[in-house]
């Protein structure tokens, strides 16, 4: 049987020259809305260095130095074609002071207590080893770093007609349009049973308060379609 972390590196491989254009036709635009929010809850400034894990192609990092240029940003993915294409989006944007680094979330190669913020979006989900991942974010933040992430929710306690009609959408029309677009049906059906099998918004809350993380919280977004976590690192 193929392991969880094989299947995502040939999902991420087989989409990432349609993920940009996909992400904006499945979620009609909403991801930027979503990610939008992600980067309103930091206060960057020309001091703060912030990692964004399973950056994929910049999308946050991008969003980060809009809002302060100065700002360190790294972006650190397992993926190599999902960074190259970013990069190269970034290059023709004439954003140059993106740092990209491809690695594992389970096992980043960054030292303790470097940056004020970890960031990762729609990318938690999809490592092997949650736990492990977490504790790393954990151990990179400085004392007093924050942890935002974005993901998709798993959607079980909606309303019956609201969840069914996600459900006809994610099962049925993404794995088409996924074949339409990316000329990949198999990868989109994971991308959407990958939400269905992440943990609830409590769920998760606990833990990210299990590997230490203090002051967590997190607010549902567009019905509760994706939720934003926050998290701090103790500061002593
Ligand atoms: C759905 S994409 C999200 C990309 C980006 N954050 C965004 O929101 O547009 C998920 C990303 O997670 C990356 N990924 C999956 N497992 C990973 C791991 N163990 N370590 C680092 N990145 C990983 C994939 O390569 C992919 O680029």
């Amino acid at each position: 049987m193929i392991s969880k972390s094989h299947l995502v590196k040939k999902v991420f491989d087989s989409v990432a020259d349609h993920y940009n254009i996909m992400n904006d036709v499945m979620s009609f635009g909403l991801h930027r809305v979503w990610k939008k929010r992600m980067v309103s809850t930091m206060h960057v400034n020309q001091n703060c260095k912030l990692l964004d894990v399973a950056g994929g192609t910049g999308d946050v990092a991008l969003q980060v130095i809009e809002k302060e240029p100065t700002t360190s940003v790294t972006v650190c993915d397992i993926n190599y074609q999902m960074l190259r294409n970013g990069r190269d989006n970034a290059i023709n944007k004439n954003k140059l002071s993106l740092q990209w680094c491809c690695a594992d979330a389970e096992y980043l190669p960054f030292n303790d207590y470097q940056f004020d913020y970890y960031t990762i979006a729609f990318g938690i989900r999809n490592v092997s080893n949650r736990k492990k991942a977490l504790q790393e974010a954990y151990r990179v933040l400085k004392p007093g770093g924050k942890f935002i992430c974005l993901e998709f929710a798993p959607m079980h306690y909606q309303n019956k007609i609201f969840t069914k009609l996600y459900d006809l959408y994610s099962f049925n029309i993404i794995p088409k349009m996924g074949k339409l677009i990316a000329k990949d049906e198999e990868s989109y059906k994971y991308l959407v049973e990958s939400i269905r099998q992440f943990p609830t918004q409590l769920q998760f809350k606990n833990e990210i308060e299990e590997v230490g993380f203090t002051n967590t919280s997190f607010c549902n977004m567009s019905c509760g379609i994706a939720a934003l976590y926050l998290g701090y690192k103790t500061l002593f």
